[in-house]
């Protein structure tokens, strides 16, 4: 059994919840405004959910999830995830986010952001190119025909075969860009962002559809820099 500590519990951070709980996992969740704050969200997670401070859910996650606005991501309190699994949500929105110079130039990705502030950890980059109500829905077993990937890229083999057990066991399939400078494939308005997921592009309210890593392969390798866009 893991225990998933979470630092943001907004959409993505409570529906990766869910799905761990729901996996039998434990999970520790925190946000920017204390626990207090998350009574009700703890209280429908039940008895394996507890909130906590930010150092608290980064201290008891045997892996971590980093899912809040990118621009708080150097609020994320680095020395008690040394050596821990952390799995980034985040992207980039400069209207939410302000502008960051080194990503309006793609010289880096928002992922080796974060791995900059985290220098003692593995990140890998993943959820970040799936909306989070079609998180919610597409999880199968195993053995499902019509189970989905996940993208994920990370510096670290061995934080990116954690991560593929992790996803296994909360339903999903892996699919692997390749290093965290990679992960600019599934960004914001590329090809492979959060609309593959959708059944209708046009209209996300009939629901998700199966993304196989023939989708991904197909969709990452379309993609754009924005320079190019
Ligand atoms: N929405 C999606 O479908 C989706 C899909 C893929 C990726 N993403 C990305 O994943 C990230 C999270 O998205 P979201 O939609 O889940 O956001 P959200 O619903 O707005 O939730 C953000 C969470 O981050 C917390 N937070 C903010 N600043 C914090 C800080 N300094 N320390 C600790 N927690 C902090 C918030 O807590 P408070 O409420 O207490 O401030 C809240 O729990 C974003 O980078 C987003 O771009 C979103």
């Amino acid at each position: 059994m893991t225990t998933w500590g979470f630092i943001g519990s907004g959409n993505i951070g409570s529906t990766v919840a869910r799905l761990a709980v729901a996996a039998g996992h434990d999970v520790v969740m925190s946000n920017s405004r204390g626990p207090e704050t998350l009574t009700d969200l703890v209280s429908e997670l039940g008895p394996r959910a507890r909130a906590a401070s930010t150092e608290e859910a980064a201290t008891a996650g045997d892996v971590v999830v980093v899912t809040i606005p990118l621009n708080a991501r150097d609020q994320v309190p680095a020395a008690p995830l040394a050596g821990k699994v952390v799995l980034d949500t985040m992207n980039y929105y400069p209207e939410r986010d302000g502008e960051i110079s080194e990503l309006d130039a793609e010289t880096t990705t928002t992922s080796e952001l974060l791995q900059a502030h985290l220098p003692h950890s593995h990140v890998v980059k993943v959820f970040n190119n799936i909306h989070f109500g079609h998180l919610a829905e597409l999880g199968r077993p195993s053995d499902a025909a019509d189970r989905s990937a996940l993208a994920i890229a990370g510096d670290d083999e061995a934080a990116k075969a954690a991560a593929t057990a992790l996803l296994d066991a909360i339903g999903y399939d892996t699919y692997d860009l390749g290093a965290l400078a990679e992960g600019w494939r599934t960004q914001r308005d590329t090809s492979a962002y959060g609309q593959i997921y959708a059944a209708d592009p046009a209209d996300w309210s009939k629901g998700p559809q199966q993304v196989t890593p023939a989708t991904i392969t197909e969709k990452a390798a379309a993609a754009k820099r924005y320079r190019d866009m």
